[in-house]
């Protein structure tokens, strides 16, 4: 009878709760088909251009859409971002399943990046923090200089290259202070394994690209079926991921067990570990965080440097007041130091522009909605996969007047020092609530380096061809998860003999 009662309880709350939400009308978005919904809507590149302009024709911070069978929201402003994915963030912080790339080619339960709100999410990112938070970050700051300044030569020597110089730096930082490896100048194996496996993840890593995400029971099907071909592929790919988590955890491990491991941060966590107990689980944490951080923090890094010089060379009154800002703070005859940051706020706001101006993941990482909820009287489904707009918070005109132009004073007073109440990137740039990058402080400090170093040294300038004609950059991006500036040609020039001296001397640290 009890029980009778508390069912019927119950069955009422839920109706009365269903036609509640039932009230509520879905955000606006375009009509989409039948079926496919609004897969035939949405750009395949640039698809934030068009979010961007959805959000203003529906007159709706929020947007909805439909990708055969999945609910979408794109949220287009930071004040709705904020409400929804910081201030409910318990709600917000999901991923996505995708069978192909988490399942079949192994990034499940190795990459947190993917991993759905749960309890091995939150092993992982605590452990990450732990090594990765603002306080721990200077630990790496040796580490990023020295590899800056290797950079330097690389870059006057081989200007055509300039994109690769930049990731071997940013992954010679990542994987010094994950393994204290010191890699190979060139053709480095681990590097060259990563890579492998980051290609993997860019084949795999848009939703819908295989059809197994749709219909997840068809990875039951034995690999020799017809129409298994991707079967056949996500093994070739998992062994790459495989080998890439475990071969540089195996050889520190060893190392250490040795006596012979350079300090780095899987040692110090190593180290933790109490031989007497069963340490499978942390061990496999550990394994599992550090490797993730090169997948994630290399070619973000990257990006971001690349439109950094894209920057200067379009804005050369830009880096002209930064040299200059640098030549009085620091003078010609040494390099910047982190120590000097606090001097050098123009060369900081640029680095804060970069950010904002254009963004390295412009759609930053979806998420992924666990029930159902309502925003300004609009119903949101639970199981929508929830895409913040960095790109349209970042350029929103009100809050960055003329947002189009790389303008770093936006984030100074008027005395040239850093505004506290100046909106930072960090608005939108690094993501959302409970996920936003955990790298962040590590990212922004080694940026922050690497662009001191190269204003301080080197003129970027256009480059000429054979016949004299100038050549310009497209000003170009490539669309995808992590957007790249399209490859430019540039000419790096020793801005004094002093800097030269500086840059071929190497000056050791101070
Ligand atoms: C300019 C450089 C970087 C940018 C713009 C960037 C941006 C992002 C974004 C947009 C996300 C997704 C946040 C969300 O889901 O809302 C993310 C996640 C993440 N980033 Fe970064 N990132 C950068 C550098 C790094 C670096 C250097 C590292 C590691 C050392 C790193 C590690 C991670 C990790 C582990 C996650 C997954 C967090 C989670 O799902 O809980 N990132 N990053």
């Amino acid at each position: 009878m009890f029980s009778a009662l508390v069912l019927s309880l119950l069955l009422a709350a839920t109706l009365f709760l269903h036609s509640r939400q039932k009230r509520y009308p879905l955000p606006p978005g375009p009509k989409g088909l039948p079926i496919i919904g609004n897969a035939r809507d949405i750009p395949k590149s640039f698809p934030w251009y068009t979010y961007d302009r959805w959000s203003r024709e529906y007159n709706s911070e929020i947007i909805y859409l439909r990708l055969v069978g999945t609910d979408v929201i794109v949220i287009n402003s930071a004040k709705a971002a904020n409400e929804l994915l910081n201030k409910r963030s318990t709600i917000y912080s999901d991923r996505e399943h995708m069978t192909m790339l988490l399942d079949l080619v192994g990034w499940g339960g190795r990459n947190f990046a993917f991993a759905h709100y749960g309890d091995l999410w939150r092993a992982h990112r605590r452990l990450f923090h732990q090594y990765f938070h603002p306080g721990a970050v200077p630990a790496y700051h040796a580490k990023s200089t020295l590899e800056v300044r290797r950079l330097l030569p690389r870059l006057l020597s081989h200007p055509d290259d300039f994109m690769q110089s930049i990731r071997t730096m940013t992954g010679a930082i990542i994987l010094g202070i994950t393994f204290g490896m010191e890699l190979q100048p060139e053709n480095d194996p681990f590097v060259a394994l990563a890579e492998e496996a980051l290609h993997a993840m860019a084949q795999v890593g848009n939703v819908g690209s295989y059809i197994v995400d749709y219909l997840p029971w068809l990875q039951y099907l034995p690999s020799w079926a017809p129409g298994a071909a991707f079967k056949r592929q996500a093994a070739k790919w998992n062994k790459i991921v495989l080998e890439m988590y475990e071969k540089p955890f195996q050889t520190i491990k060893q190392a250490l067990a040795r006596g012979d491991a350079p300090p780095s941060i899987l040692t110090s966590m190593l180290e933790t570990l109490d031989p007497e107990e069963d340490n499978a689980a942390r061990e496999s944490d550990m394994r599992h965080v550090t490797g993730t951080a090169y997948t994630a923090g290399a070619d973000t890094t990257v990006s971001s440097l690349g439109t950094f010089i894209l920057a200067m060379l379009l804005h050369p009154e830009v880096q002209q007041r930064a040299q200059e800002e640098i030549d009085r703070v620091v003078g010609s005859d040494r390099f910047p130091e982190y120590d000097d940051r606090d001097s050098l706020p123009y060369v900081t706001a640029i680095m804060k522009e970069t950010l904002r101006w254009r963004q390295v993941t412009p759609l930053a990482v979806p998420h992924r909605l666990r029930v159902d909820d309502e925003y300004n009287g609009y119903h949101l489904p639970a199981g929508s996969v929830v895409v913040g707009n960095s790109w349209a918070m970042l350029h929103d005109e009100e809050r960055y007047p003329n947002p189009d132009l790389f303008d770093p004073t936006r984030f100074l007073t008027p005395d040239v020092e850093l505004d506290p109440d100046a909106p930072g990137p960090e608005l939108a740039a690094f993501g959302f609530g409970r996920r936003i990058c955990p790298g962040r402080y590590f990212a922004m400090d080694s940026m922050w380096i690497a662009m001191a170093h190269i204003l301080a040294t080197v003129n970027i300038e256009k480059a000429v061809d054979d016949a004299g004609n100038i050549l310009e950059p497209s000003g170009e991006y490539t669309s995808g998860l992590i957007s790249y500036p399209v490859p430019f040609q540039v000419a790096f020039k020793p801005r004094s003999s002093a800097a030269s001296a500086l840059i071929q001397g190497g000056t050791p640290l101070a």
